[in-house]
């Protein structure tokens, strides 16, 4: 493998070869763990700690290449607790977007794939019967009788009998949308166990996403509302194209469009930057999701939107009562946004803790080399990673620490191994030599 070839900087064809033929084997396994049949049994778990809503454990995510394995994040873990924002940063490279592709399932197969490590995620997902069908709420009068209405075909229109007279069908209560109630449970998955086609019921509907450049998430040929209807339709149970129009309505309302009878006729390419990220923002939260993860959601927008769809996130936030994961490399951003900091440096995390201590209290010298390259109100948020030196060939790690080339601090126990994470705090944890004997 190429772990072994640490001094050459190239392979020869039959090198390639065989790591391929290994790849194969490898990617080859676990694609079909990936489209195995499972009982639900052998992805439900528990969470570690209840109040949390996502919890990775030791998470590797890999590409397998042809010039070896990129262990692109290495033993991650981390958790959000539910109703906070939690802030990843790190500069370019570091897998960030590798983690958030991770727990959507979304890494591009055979190459990249969850090699091990748990994602616990808290779902809020429909109590189904035996056949899998969810269990309605009814909507009774006062004393418990049922109450009847006349049935409706997707477009809106009644359902007749054979002799023309409408169907009914017994009352389902409603919510303030006019989508139909389902009794509901609480229950974990774990992501990194779960069959794909598991997945589709927690994507876009427990678990959604924002991306940076929200042109490739939106499809041109569709209208805004086409795209906005289609979220409703797949993911709420009995939804006609009229509760789905209300509920779109209602989600461009939600993000501060001014006119969202106009934007929901409207085609993608017709509205400019800061309002297709609004409409993304709408798209997410059309499946009322409890947990958004945001990958960069303003890097594409000037100054002055990116201030206003941050503001937006936040106040989504408490409205939803939801929780976010704000995958970011500016730190100004997760200073203003984030409850939690993650740091990510060459794909694990050095260190993580509250804002304040992350802020105030930078422990690890990589963070305290990002607060001090802090950019100036006219700098270019990129020039945050200037510290000199170069992250380590990303198939070739080192078995001591990664950021010793670029570290003015080190001490004897760096040229030992890779330093373990430290706590410093509940709450705050270093991976470096320097705090080996700092514990509480
Ligand atoms: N398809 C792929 N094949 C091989 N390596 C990949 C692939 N996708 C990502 N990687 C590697 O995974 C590592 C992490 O990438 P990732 O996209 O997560 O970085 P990031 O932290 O999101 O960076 P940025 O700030 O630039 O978005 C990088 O070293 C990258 O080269
Ligand atoms: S472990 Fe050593 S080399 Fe690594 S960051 Fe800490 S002091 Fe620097
Ligand atoms: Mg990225």
């Amino acid at each position: 493998m190429a772990e072994e070839k640490k001094s050459r900087h190239y392979l020869t064809g039959k090198e390639v070869r065989a790591i391929a033929k290994e790849n194969a084997k490898i990617t080859r396994a676990l694609e079909k763990k990936k489209k195995r049949k499972a009982a639900e049994s052998e992805f439900v778990t528990q969470m570690k700690d209840p109040s949390n809503i996502l919890e990775v454990e030791d998470l590797h995510t890999y590409f397998f290449t042809d010039q070896g394995v990129v262990k692109a994040v290495n033993g991650v873990s981390f958790e959000i607790p539910q109703g906070s924002t939690v802030g990843v940063v790190g500069e370019s490279g570091c897998g960030k977007s590798v983690t958030s592709m991770s727990i959507m399932q979304l890494l591009q197969g055979p190459a990249g794939q969850i090699y091990s490590g748990s994602i616990r995620f808290k779902s809020y997902d429909y109590k189904r019967e035996a056949d899998g069908s969810p269990i309605p709420i009814w909507d009774d009068d006062e004393a418990g009788n049922p109450q009847y209405d006349v049935a409706k075909d997707k477009k809106g229109n009644p359902k007749l009998d054979k002799e023309g007279k409408p169907i009914t069908v017994r009352r389902q209560k409603r919510d303030a949308y006019g989508t139909l109630q389902y009794e509901m449970e609480e229950k974990v998955f774990d992501i990194a166990q779960m069959p794909t086609k598991e997945m589709y019921r927690l994507r876009g509907r427990q678990i959604a996403m924002i991306f940076q450049e929200p042109m490739t998430s939106l499809n041109p040929v569709f209208t805004i509302g086409n795209q906005l209807d289609e979220v409703t339709l797949l993911h709420f149970p009995g939804a006609t194209k009229e509760d789905a129009k209300r509920r779109s309505i209602e989600m461009l309302n939600l993000v501060g469009i001014a006119m969202p009878e106009r934007v929901y006729k409207s085609y993608p390419h017709e509205l400019s930057g800061g309002m297709r990220q609004r409409v993304m923002i709408s798209m997410a939260l059309a499946g009322d999701p409890r947990l958004i993860i945001a990958d960069e959601p303003t890097t594409a927008l000037d100054v002055t939107i990116q201030a206003q769809i941050l503001d937006l996130l936040r106040d989504l936030k408490t409205r939803i009562n939801g929780s976010i994961l704000l995958i970011t490399h500016d730190l100004g951003i997760i200073a203003e946004m984030a409850d939690y900091v993650v740091v990510m440096y060459a794909g694990r995390i050095i260190e993580r803790g509250t804002a304040s201590e992350i802020f105030h209290h930078p422990k690890h010298p990589y963070t305290i080399g990002l607060q001090k390259s802090k950019p100036t109100m006219d700098s270019e948020s990129d020039s945050l990673f200037n510290i000199p030196g170069n992250v380590p060939n990303p198939i070739d790690m080192p078995d001591y620490c990664y950021f010793r080339e670029r570290c003015s601090g080190c001490v004897k126990a760096c040229f030992g191994e890779y330093p373990p994470m430290i706590q410093v705090s509940p709450t705050h944890f270093v991976a470096c030599h320097l705090y080996d004997k700092e514990t509480k």
